[in-house]
C-alpha cells in the first residue's frame, strides 16, 4: 500500500532537512494539548557515570521531541555501547576467554508486547540495535551466535573489531596471572624478581566483571521500553550467555506495570527470572525501589540456605507506569546510583545497598 504523506509533513521534513534543525513538538506543546493528567516522560539507567548522563541527555531529546520510548532507550543505549572506556559493554568491552569480544543485549516494548535478543554477537559494536531489529522484522525472539551475526551482517550494520587495546591488556594480564604453571606470563626463574611491569600499570586490580546497562524510558503515550545491553562476564567461557538477552531475567517491560533490568551476576539473575518478578511485585502494587530490594533478598535467601556467608551482587532498576523508579545492589560500602532524566533535568538518583556492611 502506497503510504500517504501529508503537506504538512513533507513541509516540516525539508525544511528539517535542509537546515538541519529538528522541527518536531516539543514536550510542553504535546502536555498542553488537552490531556486532564499529561504524562510525563522519563527516561532511566543503570549507568550513573559520565556516559550514563549523557546517554539520558540522548535519550531525553528523543522523549522530549515527542519521540517513543523504543527510539529513546535506542539512542541511549547506543552512547553506551560507544564509550572505549566502559568495559562492560559494546565497544571496549572485555572479551571472552579467548580473547574474543561476545555481545548480548535485548529490547522489550510494551506497545506491542514485542521481544527481541541477541546473544554471543561478535564485530557490532550496537547489539542493541540488532536485538531491536530482531524484535521489530522477525518473529523471533533470540538469535544466537553466527545467526546473530548472519542478521546484523544482513541489515548493514557496520563490522569492526571491538577489542580495544584498554580491553586487550587486562585479558592478557588475567591470563597471566591465571596459573604460574601454565605458560603464560613470566618464566619461572623470573616470577619472584620484580619486573618493570609498566605495561601493566593502569591495571593493578583485574577480577571478573560482569557491568551491564539497563535503560529503560515511558514516552509522552504512556509507552514503555527497555533494553539490557553488556560484553557480560569477563573472559567467559566461549559460547556463554548471561541474564541480559534472556527475556524475564535480564529485562522485562509490561506497558500496564512498569519495566525492571538488571545487572550483575547473570547467572543468578537466569535462575530467579528477577526482572519479571519484579515487574510482577510493581503489579501487585510494590513501589519499583522495593520490588528491586525484594529480588535481590530472593535470590540471597536461596544462597543463604546453602553458605550463609554468600552475597551474590546483583544490581537492580525499575520504573513503574507512574515514573517511580528505584534500585538496589546486594552488597557494597555505597548506594548504587541511576541515572534519570525528565522534564525536571537530569539526576543521579541513590538506591538502597539491601545487605549493608557485606
Ligand atoms: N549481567 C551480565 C552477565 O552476567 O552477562
Amino acid at each position: 500500500m502506497k503510504k500517504e504523506i501529508s503537506r504538512r509533513k513533507f513541509v516540516v521534513s525539508t525544511v528539517g532537512a535542509g537546515t538541519g534543525v529538528l522541527i518536531l513538538p516539543q514536550l510542553s506543546a504535546i502536555q498542553a494539548s488537552g490531556r486532564a493528567n499529561p504524562i510525563r516522560p522519563i527516561i532511566i539507567s543503570s549507568h550513573s557515570n559520565e556516559t550514563g548522563r549523557l546517554a539520558m541527555e540522548a535519550g531525553w531529546e528523543v522523549l522530549r521531541a515527542g519521540g517513543n520510548a523504543v527510539d529513546a532507550v535506542e539512542k541511549a543505549a547506543n552512547v553506551i555501547e560507544d564509550d572505549p572506556e566502559d568495559t562492560s559493554v559494546g565497544y571496549g568491552g572485555l572479551p571472552n576467554e579467548n580473547g574474543v569480544v561476545q555481545l548480548d543485549a535485548s529490547f522489550m516494548d510494551g506497545r506491542t508486547y514485542s521481544a527481541g535478543a541477541v546473544a554471543c554477537l561478535e564485530n557490532f559494536r550496537h547489539p542493541s540495535s540488532v536485538a531491536k531489529l530482531v524484535m521489530q522484522r522477525t518473529d523471533h525472539v533470540l538469535l544466537v551466535g553466527a545467526g546473530a551475526l548472519d542478521f546484523a551482517r544482513a541489515w548493514g550494520f557496520p563490522e569492526e573489531n571491538l577489542l580495544t587495546d584498554k580491553a586487550r591488556k587486562i585479558w592478557l594480564r588475567w591470563k597471566e596471572e591465571l596459573s604460574p604453571d601454565d605458560d603464560w606470563g613470566l618464566p619461572e626463574h623470573l616470577q619472584k624478581i620484580k619486573q618493570n611491569e609498566s605495561y601493566y600499570q593502569d591495571f593493578p586490580d583485574i577480577e571478573h566483571h560482569y557491568g551491564t546497562t539497563n535503560v529503560l524510558a515511558i514516552d509522552v503515550n504512556g509507552d514503555i521500553a527497555g533494553c539490557t545491553t553488556t560484553s557480560g562476564l569477563s573472559f567467559k567461557l566461549n559460547g556463554r550467555v548471561g541474564d541480559s538477552p534472556i527475556i524475564g531475567a535480564g529485562l522485562y517491560v509490561d506497558n500496564e506495570v512498569g519495566a525492571a533490568g538488571a545487572t550483575g551476576r547473570g547467572e543468578d539473575v537466569i535462575k530467579s527470572c528477577a526482572s519479571y518478578f519484579m515487574v510482577l511485585r510493581m503489579k501487585e502494587g510494590i513501589p519499583p525501589q522495593k520490588a528491586c530490594e525484594e529480588a535481590l533478598r530472593m535470590i540471597t535467601d536461596k544462597y543463604r540456605k546453602v553458605n550463609p556467608d554468600f552475597y551474590p551482587s546483583e544490581k537492580f532498576v525499575a520504573i513503574n507506569k507512574a515514573g517511580e523508579y528505584g534500585c538496589a545492589t546486594m552488597k557494597g560500602e555505597r548506594n548504587p546510583r541511576m541515572s534519570v532524566m525528565s522534564e525536571k533535568g537530569f539526576l543521579r538518583h541513590e538506591g538502597i545497598v539491601a545487605y549493608p556492611g557485606k
